[in-house]
Protein backbone atom coordinates (compact mmCIF):
# COMPACT_ATOMS: atom_id res chain seq x y z
CA UNK A 1 0.00 0.00 0.00
CA UNK A 2 1.01 3.60 -0.52
CA UNK A 3 -0.10 6.94 1.68
CA UNK A 4 -0.33 10.02 0.00
CA UNK A 5 1.07 11.91 3.33
CA UNK A 6 -0.32 14.97 1.28
CA UNK A 7 -3.75 14.58 1.55
CA UNK A 8 -3.91 12.37 5.19
CA UNK A 9 -5.48 14.32 7.91
CA UNK A 10 -3.39 15.50 10.88
CA UNK A 11 -4.76 12.75 12.94
CA UNK A 12 -4.04 10.17 10.17
CA UNK A 13 -0.40 11.16 9.64
CA UNK A 14 0.44 11.02 13.11
CA UNK A 15 -0.74 7.87 13.50
CA UNK A 16 0.89 6.73 10.62
CA UNK A 17 3.85 8.43 11.79
CA UNK A 18 3.85 7.72 15.34
CA UNK A 19 3.20 3.85 14.92
CA UNK A 20 6.18 3.26 12.21
CA UNK A 21 9.10 5.23 14.00
CA UNK A 22 9.49 3.01 16.67
CA UNK A 23 10.49 2.84 19.15
CA UNK A 24 11.16 6.33 20.21
CA UNK A 25 13.06 7.61 23.46
CA UNK A 26 10.47 8.89 25.70
CA UNK A 27 11.95 12.52 27.46
CA UNK A 28 10.10 12.95 30.59
CA UNK A 29 10.65 16.69 30.93
CA UNK A 30 10.55 18.75 34.12
CA UNK A 31 10.41 22.50 34.17
CA UNK A 32 8.94 25.28 37.40
CA UNK A 33 6.53 28.13 36.36
CA UNK A 34 7.18 31.23 36.80
CA UNK A 35 5.28 31.69 40.04
CA UNK A 36 7.55 28.51 41.21
CA UNK A 37 5.05 25.32 40.26
CA UNK A 38 6.27 22.54 39.12
CA UNK A 39 5.27 20.69 36.14
CA UNK A 40 6.75 16.75 34.90
CA UNK A 41 5.29 15.56 31.38
CA UNK A 42 6.48 13.15 28.96
CA UNK A 43 7.51 13.63 25.36
CA UNK A 44 8.31 11.07 22.87
CA UNK A 45 9.14 13.46 19.84
CA UNK A 46 12.60 13.53 21.20
CA UNK A 47 16.26 13.05 19.91
CA UNK A 48 19.75 13.89 20.69
CA UNK A 49 20.23 16.01 18.14
CA UNK A 50 23.98 16.99 18.48
CA UNK A 51 26.96 16.49 20.72
CA UNK A 52 29.07 19.58 20.25
CA UNK A 53 27.37 21.58 22.10
CA UNK A 54 25.26 18.64 23.66
CA UNK A 55 21.74 19.29 22.75
CA UNK A 56 18.70 17.35 22.97
CA UNK A 57 15.29 18.14 21.09
CA UNK A 58 11.43 18.38 22.32
CA UNK A 59 8.51 18.79 20.19
CA UNK A 60 5.96 20.00 22.28
CA UNK A 61 2.95 20.03 20.29
CA UNK A 62 -0.50 22.56 20.65
CA UNK A 63 -3.43 21.00 22.75
CA UNK A 64 -6.38 20.54 21.30
CA UNK A 65 -7.93 24.04 21.78
CA UNK A 66 -4.39 25.44 20.39
CA UNK A 67 -3.23 26.19 24.07
CA UNK A 68 0.34 25.66 24.69
CA UNK A 69 1.25 22.93 27.22
CA UNK A 70 3.12 23.67 30.41
CA UNK A 71 6.27 22.22 29.66
CA UNK A 72 6.53 24.78 26.74
CA UNK A 73 5.12 28.23 28.89
CA UNK A 74 7.68 27.54 31.60
CA UNK A 75 10.59 26.37 29.62
CA UNK A 76 9.99 29.64 27.31
CA UNK A 77 9.78 31.70 30.82
CA UNK A 78 12.21 29.88 32.74
CA UNK A 79 14.65 29.48 29.77
CA UNK A 80 15.66 25.61 31.97
CA UNK A 81 14.22 22.13 31.53
CA UNK A 82 15.62 18.98 33.20
CA UNK A 83 14.95 16.06 30.84
CA UNK A 84 15.27 12.20 32.42
CA UNK A 85 15.35 8.83 30.65
CA UNK A 86 12.20 6.64 31.73
CA UNK A 87 13.04 3.06 33.07
CA UNK A 88 10.81 0.33 32.38
CA UNK A 89 10.27 0.50 36.75
CA UNK A 90 9.03 4.28 36.25
CA UNK A 91 6.89 3.57 33.09
CA UNK A 92 3.39 3.90 34.86
CA UNK A 93 4.50 7.22 36.75
CA UNK A 94 5.69 8.42 33.52
CA UNK A 95 2.20 8.19 31.94
CA UNK A 96 0.64 9.05 34.93
CA UNK A 97 2.44 12.45 34.61
CA UNK A 98 0.91 12.95 31.12
CA UNK A 99 -2.45 13.52 32.52
CA UNK A 100 -4.19 17.36 31.08
CA UNK A 101 -3.73 19.10 34.97
CA UNK A 102 -4.89 22.78 35.04
CA UNK A 103 -1.71 25.42 34.87
CA UNK A 104 -0.20 25.15 37.95
CA UNK A 105 -0.86 22.08 39.34
CA UNK A 106 2.17 20.08 39.95
CA UNK A 107 2.52 16.54 38.39
CA UNK A 108 5.01 15.97 40.92
CA UNK A 109 2.16 16.11 43.63
CA UNK A 110 -0.89 14.70 41.79
CA UNK A 111 1.04 11.83 40.77
CA UNK A 112 2.96 11.38 43.96
CA UNK A 113 6.44 11.48 42.00
CA UNK A 114 8.93 12.11 44.52
CA UNK A 115 11.45 15.20 43.06
CA UNK A 116 14.77 16.14 44.52
CA UNK A 117 16.49 19.63 43.52
CA UNK A 118 19.04 19.74 40.69
CA UNK A 119 22.14 21.84 41.02
CA UNK A 120 22.08 24.22 37.93
CA UNK A 121 18.52 24.81 37.07
CA UNK A 122 15.59 26.13 39.11
CA UNK A 123 13.08 22.82 38.27
CA UNK A 124 12.86 19.60 40.12
CA UNK A 125 14.51 16.75 38.69
CA UNK A 126 13.08 13.08 39.31
CA UNK A 127 14.00 11.07 42.15
CA UNK A 128 15.07 7.41 40.57
CA UNK A 129 15.33 8.04 36.98
CA UNK A 130 18.43 6.65 35.36
CA UNK A 131 19.91 9.36 33.66
CA UNK A 132 19.11 12.74 34.01
CA UNK A 133 19.92 16.09 32.06
CA UNK A 134 19.88 19.28 33.26
CA UNK A 135 19.54 21.67 30.44
CA UNK A 136 19.24 25.17 29.74
CA UNK A 137 17.10 26.36 26.48
CA UNK A 138 19.38 27.20 23.30
CA UNK A 139 16.50 27.89 21.19
CA UNK A 140 12.40 27.22 20.93
CA UNK A 141 11.27 26.78 17.22
CA UNK A 142 8.05 26.93 16.48
CA UNK A 143 7.27 24.71 13.46
CA UNK A 144 6.56 24.91 10.38
CA UNK A 145 7.28 28.76 10.68
CA UNK A 146 4.10 30.11 8.62
CA UNK A 147 1.38 28.20 10.86
CA UNK A 148 3.19 26.32 14.14
CA UNK A 149 0.98 24.02 15.57
CA UNK A 150 4.26 22.43 17.73
CA UNK A 151 7.43 24.15 18.77
CA UNK A 152 10.77 22.58 19.06
CA UNK A 153 12.16 23.31 22.55
CA UNK A 154 16.52 22.59 21.95
CA UNK A 155 17.94 21.81 25.34
CA UNK A 156 21.63 22.24 26.02
CA UNK A 157 23.20 19.70 28.11
CA UNK A 158 25.08 21.61 31.62
CA UNK A 159 24.67 18.15 33.95
CA UNK A 160 23.85 14.50 33.81
CA UNK A 161 23.40 12.66 36.72
CA UNK A 162 23.29 8.99 36.24
CA UNK A 163 22.37 6.33 38.76
CA UNK A 164 25.72 4.64 39.25
CA UNK A 165 23.17 1.23 39.27
CA UNK A 166 23.10 1.10 35.85
CA UNK A 167 26.69 1.53 35.39
CA UNK A 168 28.83 -1.65 34.18
CA UNK A 169 32.22 -3.04 35.33
CA UNK A 170 33.82 -0.29 32.78
CA UNK A 171 31.64 2.69 34.26
CA UNK A 172 29.58 2.96 31.02
CA UNK A 173 25.69 2.33 31.01
CA UNK A 174 24.44 -0.67 30.52
CA UNK A 175 21.24 -1.20 28.70
CA UNK A 176 20.67 -4.15 30.81
CA UNK A 177 20.56 -2.74 33.57
CA UNK A 178 19.33 1.09 32.44
CA UNK A 179 16.11 -1.16 31.42
CA UNK A 180 14.46 2.01 29.37
CA UNK A 181 11.06 2.00 27.78
CA UNK A 182 10.35 3.33 24.20
CA UNK A 183 7.39 4.49 22.55
CA UNK A 184 6.00 2.46 19.76
CA UNK A 185 2.22 2.91 18.22
CA UNK A 186 -1.11 3.80 20.14
CA UNK A 187 -0.74 2.35 23.80
CA UNK A 188 2.53 0.16 23.47
CA UNK A 189 5.56 0.61 24.61
CA UNK A 190 8.73 -1.62 24.56
CA UNK A 191 11.72 -2.37 26.70
CA UNK A 192 15.53 -1.50 25.66
CA UNK A 193 16.91 -5.07 27.36
CA UNK A 194 16.29 -7.11 24.23
CA UNK A 195 19.42 -6.20 22.52
CA UNK A 196 22.24 -7.66 19.85
CA UNK A 197 25.57 -6.34 18.41
CA UNK A 198 26.79 -5.31 14.86
CA UNK A 199 30.86 -4.91 14.63
CA UNK A 200 31.06 -1.72 12.42
CA UNK A 201 32.39 -3.44 8.71
C1 LIG B 1 4.54 8.38 26.24
C2 LIG B 1 3.97 9.74 25.88
C3 LIG B 1 4.59 10.51 24.91
C4 LIG B 1 4.10 11.77 24.59
N1 LIG B 1 4.74 12.49 23.62
C5 LIG B 1 4.33 13.74 23.35
C6 LIG B 1 5.05 14.52 22.39
O1 LIG B 1 6.04 14.10 21.80
N2 LIG B 1 4.59 15.80 22.16
C7 LIG B 1 3.51 16.31 22.82
O2 LIG B 1 3.17 17.47 22.59
N3 LIG B 1 2.82 15.59 23.71
C8 LIG B 1 3.21 14.33 24.01
N4 LIG B 1 2.54 13.59 24.94
C9 LIG B 1 1.38 14.19 25.62
C10 LIG B 1 1.83 15.12 26.76
O3 LIG B 1 2.56 14.39 27.75
C11 LIG B 1 0.58 15.73 27.42
O4 LIG B 1 -0.02 16.61 26.49
C12 LIG B 1 0.83 16.45 28.72
O5 LIG B 1 -0.43 16.74 29.33
C13 LIG B 1 1.57 17.76 28.57
O6 LIG B 1 1.70 18.30 29.87
P1 LIG B 1 2.04 19.81 30.22
O7 LIG B 1 0.88 20.68 29.79
O8 LIG B 1 2.21 19.76 31.70
O9 LIG B 1 3.32 20.18 29.49
C14 LIG B 1 2.96 12.29 25.26
C15 LIG B 1 2.31 11.51 26.23
C16 LIG B 1 2.81 10.24 26.54
C17 LIG B 1 2.13 9.40 27.59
Amino acid sequence: MQLDFTTLSPLEAYRWLASSVTPRPIAWVSTRSASGRDNLAPFSFFQVISDEPPTLMVNVGSRDDGSLKDTLRNAQDSGELVIQLVSHAQAEAMNASAAVLAHGVSEFEHCAIAGVPAERVSALRVSGAPVVFECRVAQIQPYPAQQPNCHLIFAEVLLAHIDDAVLNEQGRLDPQRLDLVGRLGGSHYCRTTETFALLRP
